[in-house]
């Protein structure tokens, strides 16, 4: 028999297979400083794009104060055990019912983690009779709560319409004989490609298919929309969304989710996503240092504003100077180049020692073999005297890329 732990090989492992030479700097790198755009590296200074704090909330001064001022009143305890038995209170439900007005939904419930709160919302609302149909490039937290679904599911290719019907037709076929209903699952925004979910045409589905929609919209929520209340908003179909869920992790820069939908529907998660059931509440600091954010978001569209002037000149100067970013219509920036692990090593260590810039690198297994894909998050703290500084930096490390200056058969050994 073999014994549990000798069977673990971090080296096998699909993230763990660089970490001898990996470890602190191309991955669980530490960034030190004030959150922001420019922050600590290894002790020198670098200009951020890896951080998801799209509207600059991490060190708003309001937030910051609230964050303070809550936390000395109720400490991180505050209230104590579940919701469901001693963990409730008013503040937290006041703020679910700012959450609802915000986006335009009848109830909302939080959830401690987005990650968590959706995978307990998926298997909670489905039973073994159920099909659901979702896009091939859903977050692993979805992919998760599929997991634990132990009805029949199909995917469809990203964002592939007709591939989308093909599965609904499928699925629809499926739950006429099990008697069961059909879940459609998609993101608002995807976080690595930067696309936008194809919302308006899923919901036109709607018309020869019977199906619920479920929109992960992590990176949407605060981004898109006129209000910022999300792609729905963007593409104006959020009635249409059935389920809206965000996390309080990205524009929020914060801790914490929701889902929102009908009255009906969400006190059935109250009463069964599992993973709030059985785990402590959210603390209140938190729920307050959230509601601070949400009020601020909404009455400061400025912050808005000034993440898509950062989005529109950092990506219209990539693309001017022949860059690939693929087809993104959100702030999230892919940029890909061609390369090896190793070669990309080399680039990113470039990039950081010695233009100061440090941005997200994404290699094989994630991308296909020889695609390096570095993604760029801007924000509403970014400068555009930041985005010229990096566009310059970009053109540099492409140059001498071609040229074949990174070349190598090893990763750079950066560990430390
Ligand atoms: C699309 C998407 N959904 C859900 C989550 C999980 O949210 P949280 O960080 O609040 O657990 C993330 C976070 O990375 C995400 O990108």
């Amino acid at each position: 028999m073999t014994d549990l732990f000798e069977k673990l090989q971090l080296n096998s492992n699909l993230m763990g297979q660089h970490a001898d030479r990996a470890y602190g700097y191309y991955m669980f790198p530490r960034l030190e400083g004030e959150i922001g755009a420019h922050m600590k590296f290894r002790e020198k200074n670098v200009l951020v794009w890896s951080l998801n704090n799209y509207l600059g909330l991490a060190n708003h001064p309001e937030v910051r104060q609230t964050d303070a001022e809550a936390t000395a009143k109720y400490g991180l305890a505050y209230p104590m055990g579940a919701r469901m038995m001693s963990g409730n209170s008013f503040i937290l439900e006041e703020f679910e019912r700012q959450l609802s007005d915000f986006i335009g939904k009848e109830d909302t419930v939080v959830v401690n983690y987005g990650y968590q709160g959706i995978m307990s919302a998926i298997d909670s609302i489905l039973d073994r009779k159920d099909v659901v149909v979702y896009d091939s490039e859903c977050h692993a937290c979805i992919i998760d709560g599929l997991r634990m679904h132990i009805g029949k599911r199909f995917r469809f290719e990203h964002n592939d319409i007709a591939s989308c019907e093909d599965r609904l037709r499928k699925a629809t076929r499926l739950a006429e004989e099990t008697g069961g209903a059909i879940l459609v699952i998609t993101e608002g925004v995807f976080g690595m490609l930067g696309d936008q979910g194809k919302l308006k045409e899923i919901v036109a589905l709607k018309e020869k298919y019977h199906f619920r929609l479920l929109v992960d919209d992590a990176h949407g929520f605060g981004t898109m929309g006129k209000t910022g209340a999300g792609v729905g908003e963007e593409q104006g179909v959020q009635d249409a969304i059935d389920l809206y869920f965000s996390t309080f992790a990205k524009s929020m820069a914060s801790i914490g989710g929701f889902v929102s939908g009908p009255k009906k529907v969400i006190d059935f998660l109250r009463y069964n996503m599992r993973s709030q059931i059985f785990a402590k509440t959210l603390p209140m600091s938190l729920v307050i240092g959230n509601m601070k954010r949400l009020e601020l978001l909404r009455k400061h569209p400025e912050l808005k504003d000034k993440l898509w002037e950062i989005t529109y000149a950092l990506q219209s100067g990539l693309r001017d100077r022949g860059f690939n970013i693929g087809t993104t219509n959100t702030p999230v920036t892919p940029v890909f180049m061609q390369g090896g692990v190793p070669e990309a090593g080399n680039l990113i260590v470039d990039l950081r020692e010695n233009f100061g810039i440090f941005c997200s690198m994404v290699v094989y297994p994630v991308v296909p073999k020889g695609v390096i894909l570095l993604r760029l998050i801007p924000t509403a703290v970014h400068t555009i005297a930041d985005v010229n500084r990096t566009i310059s930096a970009f053109e540099a490390i492409k140059d001498k890329l071609i040229a074949g200056e990174y070349a190598t058969r090893e990763l750079a050994d950066m560990a430390g």
